[in-house]
């Protein structure tokens, strides 16, 4: 069987970690944080509009290794790139930062805004969260900084406390990193827990996480497991696609009357005049309505409105949002076809990776499927790795 991309053991990961550190910053680090990357089971390009989103958390994860400094300044490098990023903490803002290093340097300067005395550091990343795949990548390194900042400060990681530095997270990567996200991925991945989905809701004033309430899968128990494929068609949310969604999800908005999109309702999207102002407001709408209907059905045990949801949603995301591609349609029709319940690309879209709802006893036979049908088709041959729903930020 093709091999699928293993989540590591964190606390051998570890010690290398801590050993890389010493060799490389002089020093051995004072904490080691992780934080888990993301696949969304459903709920697409809603966060921002006000809406609902069922995300899980991976088992792969990122760990950043600090020490402090004494001297204000800040150097950040990683086990899985080339160079250093290195700046007086006071210099680090928007706009001053290119780069992943952003993602990092951006959370010192976003709990600094908070009001958080953040000293310098010196912090190395070692990450298993497959990078620009549409699982996280940027918030799980974000998550990972926030929380060792925070521990080293002795400030607060209570459910509060995450809350709050899910908001930084958020600042960091808009502000700094310039990636005009949503808040779903930093909320999963700071307040998850094992063998739950987090139903989020993001119909507040300002857009941060409102009630949130975890969905417990019995994965397992359903002899089910969640694969995802990494089609390798590189995805980026600082690009412009992402972007232009949510500013067409604006107007569409305020050709509707409403503040946001989760005020919507079908009637009025199907009278809107603007034909692509209607299908995208479509897909917001409908996408919302499906995610309850998946806490429902999941609830009930009933998988087969699950997968049919997750067939539904990536319709809709192919036709009406246009966000997939070749490789993710490719991906997710012959998933269903060799025995998943259900499937749908996951994530900002424009490539990344797809999510199958698959029977344990299948998930080889989806795989060499779906491996097949990408030689076949010409295209690069696609990574899988298995979503076991995992748990959020914390000290290792
Ligand atoms: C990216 C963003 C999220 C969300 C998804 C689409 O992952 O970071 O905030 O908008 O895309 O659902």
């Amino acid at each position: 069987m093709t091999s699928l991309l293993e989540p590591g053991t964190t606390t051998d990961r570890a010690v290398r970690l801590r050993a890389e550190h010493r060799a490389r910053w002089g020093a051995d680090p004072a904490l080691v944080g992780r934080a888990p990357g993301r696949v969304n089971l459903i709920g697409e390009h809603t966060d921002y509009n006000g809406g609902l989103v069922l995300p899980v958390a991976l088992p792969h994860s990122t760990l950043v290794s600090l020490s402090p400094r004494d001297d204000g300044r800040v150097r950040v490098a990683s086990l899985q790139a080339e160079g250093v990023f290195e700046a007086q903490l006071d210099d680090v803002g928007p706009g001053t930062v290119d780069g992943w290093a952003a993602y990092a340097a951006g959370v010192l300067w976003a709990l600094d805004e908070q009001g958080v005395t953040v000293p310098g550091v010196d912090l190395l990343v070692d990450s298993t969260v497959p990078l620009g795949a549409g699982l996280s990548s940027s918030a799980a390194l974000e998550c990972a900084v926030a929380v060792a900042v925070t521990a080293l400060v002795g400030g607060d990681l209570s459910p509060a406390g995450r809350r709050r530095l899910a908001a930084a997270c958020v600042r960091a990567e808009s502000e700094v990193a310039g990636a005009p996200t949503g808040g779903m991925d930093q909320a999963v991945s700071l307040l998850a827990e094992p063998g739950a989905a987090l139903l989020l809701d993001f119909d507040t004033a300002d857009g941060s996480v409102g009630d949130l309430r975890h969905v417990e899968l019995g994965l397992e128990r359903a002899g089910l497991a969640l694969l995802v494929t990494d089609t390798r068609v590189s995805h980026a949310l600082v690009d412009g696609g992402y972007g232009d969604r949510r500013a067409e999800c604006g107007r569409a908005a305020e050709a509707l009357g409403v503040d946001s999109l989760r005020r919507a309702d079908l009637a009025g999207v199907e009278a809107l005049p603007d034909p692509l102002l209607r299908r995208r407001a479509r897909h917001v709408v409908g996408e919302v309505q499906r995610v309850s209907g998946v806490v429902e059905a999941v609830t009930a045990g009933d998988w087969g409105t699950v997968g049919r949801a997750f067939v539904a949603s990536h319709a809709s995301m192919r036709d009406d949002f246009e966000i997939s591609c070749a490789e993710l349609d490719l991906a997710v029709a012959t998933a269903v076809e060799a025995g998943a319940l259900g499937a749908r690309m996951t994530g900002g879209g424009f490539g990344g990776s797809s999510v199958a709802l698959v029977p344990a006893d299948r998930v080889e036979a989806v795989v060499a499927a779906v491996q097949r049908a990408f030689a076949d088709a010409g295209h690069r041959a696609p990574l899988h790795l298995m979503a076991t729903p995992s748990a959020a930020a914390d000290l290792v």
